[in-house]
């Protein structure tokens, strides 16, 4: 099944109104290829409205949200906030966030459920660390993950998944297309049993060092339905070859 390719950046904790042009630049060049590529940036919450206003049209995200409407949640930020802000989509689940937040499988899933049911975008992140890659329990890690994180109803239109091996992420270690094929294979074997046809139709992202110069291969993977990209999407020059390579 053919699924138009999705590449988003991860800015991470990057970012200020002095990096402006870069999200502008990037917006600008992506337009040449929006008949054949999404593309999206998903921003530090405090760049997301002067982005948004900056690039009308072009998807802005946030990279994390609270499933709660309001509430005594002393730094977190709401769905309506992010909406209001002007972000489209947003991360869930992000492995960074599952390890320093202590973020589990059930608050991953209540984010991604809050997320879609207010409108927003979701793409929601797994990931095994070294040891478990390691221990031959990859599969089985990310398996566990999608069974916990994943919400109870789908729509492949406004979810999409990314597979980020944990060791390879900002290492320059990116995983092999073997290592990738197995992965997305199995979390698509996973979403089509659960979901039937909708599970066929959720893009599945590979993150984790993906460059200009190994996006292509990546891309060409069974199951690669795009890519979610952190360091190499700082700057229009670095991302703009992996949009293209996806197109
Ligand atoms: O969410 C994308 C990120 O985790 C990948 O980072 O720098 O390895 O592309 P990087």
């Amino acid at each position: 099944m053919q699924r138009r390719k999705l590449v988003a950046g991860n800015w991470k904790m990057h970012g200020t109104a002095a990096d402006l042009d870069e999200v502008r630049a990037i917006a600008g060049a992506a337009a040449q290829f929006g008949g054949q590529v999404d593309v999206a940036l998903c921003l530090p919450g405090t760049l997301i409205h002067r982005a948004a206003d900056a690039v009308p049209g072009f998807p802005i995200g946030a990279q994390d949200v609270h499933a709660s409407e309001k509430g005594a949640f002393t730094g977190d930020t709401s769905v309506a906030m992010l909406r209001d802000a002007g972000a489209v989509l947003t991360i869930v689940g992000h492995s960074e966030r599952r390890d320093l937040h202590r973020e589990d499988d059930s608050g991953v899933k209540a984010k991604a459920e809050a997320a879609l049911a207010a409108g927003l975008d979701v793409i929601l992140c797994v990931g095994e660390s070294l040891e478990e890659r390691e221990a031959g329990r990859a599969v089985a890690t990310v398996a566990g993950q999608l069974g916990g994180s994943l919400p109870e109803r789908i729509d492949p239109a406004h979810l999409a998944l990314a597979y980020e091996p944990i060791w390879a992420i900002g290492t320059g270690k990116v995983a092999s297309c073997d290592d990738i094929a197995e992965i997305h294979a199995a979390i698509r074997a996973l979403l089509v049993e659960r979901f039937g046809a909708a599970g066929e139709g959720v893009r599945i992202l590979y993150g984790g060092s993906v460059k200009a110069s190994n996006a292509g291969e990546i891309f060409a993977v069974a199951d690669v339905d795009g890519a979610l990209v952190g360091g190499a999407s700082l700057k229009a020059a670095d991302f703009l070859p992996i949009v293209e390579a996806a197109a």
